[in-house]
């Protein structure tokens, strides 16, 4: 059998946030069901954030029960949460994952949270203890952990320790986040060959920006390292509003290009995604598409067979 692999889509979060245009609920909608159509099954669909941080996440509660329905399908949906606010919010709203954000530096997490980096630490560890309590399960993003967007470079030991420190208070996994796409391959393997060793790679998540287009490289070595959960968003769409300079996260339709292309299942089929990132670009107005969907489209129009 097929080594598995798990490409959870956060376009609809991370993508949308970023966006001049504020997409429809309704349209949020269909471009969900059109990534389950595709064959995803991971999906963190919303944030539970201040509407005057993050307008275009303000229909959260309102977007989830229009959500796919399981079914059988085997859906796993996460909520991110800034605060224990919002945390409330999406364990109400029936989200079984949220997940947090810990930058790596004091500057980064005022701009995000309006908070330092001991209170944004403290502030998961207080979200961690309730979602134990509540039977919710958590995934701790250590956002800037290659470099933070205003203090530049961070040193491999900070997200190593805020790592430790989110384990320790009873994370079920953590993220390890390139939020501006500033990594390289050898940091990947740095900070996470020795957090691999002692914790497990089935507790780690990679969260990629393709910035500077590295993150094929960057998913390598973390698939090299047996990390096999990744974020993606369709098309590329992204970003963080608190962090200049984010692009979009790696697209999902590559990043199933070279998970599967290396012998990888990840059951999402790219062609059937296209249409997910059409429906992408036609609500924010904007074009959208990874690589492979650009060596498609000219195979196509040349009249070529596709085999994937
Ligand atoms: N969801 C909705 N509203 C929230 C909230 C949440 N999670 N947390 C706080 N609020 C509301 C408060 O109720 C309060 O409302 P009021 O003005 O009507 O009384 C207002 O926001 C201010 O609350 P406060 O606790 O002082 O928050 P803040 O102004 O210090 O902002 C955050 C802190 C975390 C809420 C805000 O910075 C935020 O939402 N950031 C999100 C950043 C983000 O999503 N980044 C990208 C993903 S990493
Ligand atoms: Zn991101």
């Amino acid at each position: 059998m097929k080594d598995r692999a798990i490409v959870n889509e956060v376009g609809l979060r991370d993508g949308l946030q970023n966006q001049p245009v504020t997409v429809g609920t309704e349209a949020k909608a269909a471009i969900a069901r059109a990534l389950v159509g595709a064959g995803v099954r991971y999906l963190e669909p919303v944030s539970f954030v201040s509407p005057k941080a993050i307008p275009q996440m303000a229909d959260a509660a309102a977007l989830t029960p229009l959500l796919p329905r399981d079914e059988g399908l085997g859906l796993h949906y996460t909520a991110l949460v800034p605060n224990l606010k919002g945390y409330q919010l999406a364990r109400d709203a029936g989200y079984p994952t949220v997940a947090l954000v810990l930058s790596t530096t004091d500057t980064f997490n005022q701009r995000n949270l309006n908070m330092s980096l001991e209170q944004a630490t403290a502030s998961c560890e207080a979200i961690i203890q309730a979602a134990r309590a509540d039977g919710v399960a958590t995934r701790t993003y250590i956002s800037g952990a290659f470099a933070c967007p205003y203090d530049g470079p961070v040193p491999v030991t900070l997200p190593q320790r805020l790592t430790e420190r989110m384990f320790e208070a009873g994370s079920d996994e953590v993220a390890i986040a390139d939020t501006i796409g500033a990594g390289n391959p050898r940091q990947m393997k740095d900070i996470m060959a020795p957090l691999i060793r002692d914790f497990g790679a089935e507790r780690f998540y990679v969260h990629l920006h393709d910035t500077r287009g590295l993150a094929a490289a960057m998913a390598w070595a973390a698939l090299d390292l047996g990390v096999r959960r990744f974020d993606a968003s369709l098309g590329g769409l992204g970003g963080c509003p608190f962090a200049p300079g984010a692009t979009g996260n790696v697209a999902t339709e590559d990043l199933v290009y070279l998970l599967e292309s290396c012998g990888l299942d990840t059951g999402i089929e790219i062609q059937a995604l296209r249409e997910a990132v059409a429906l992408a670009a036609e609500a924010t107005d904007r074009p959208l598409g990874g690589r492979i969907l650009t060596w498609i489209e000219s195979q196509e129009a040349r009249g070529k067979q596709i085999t994937l």
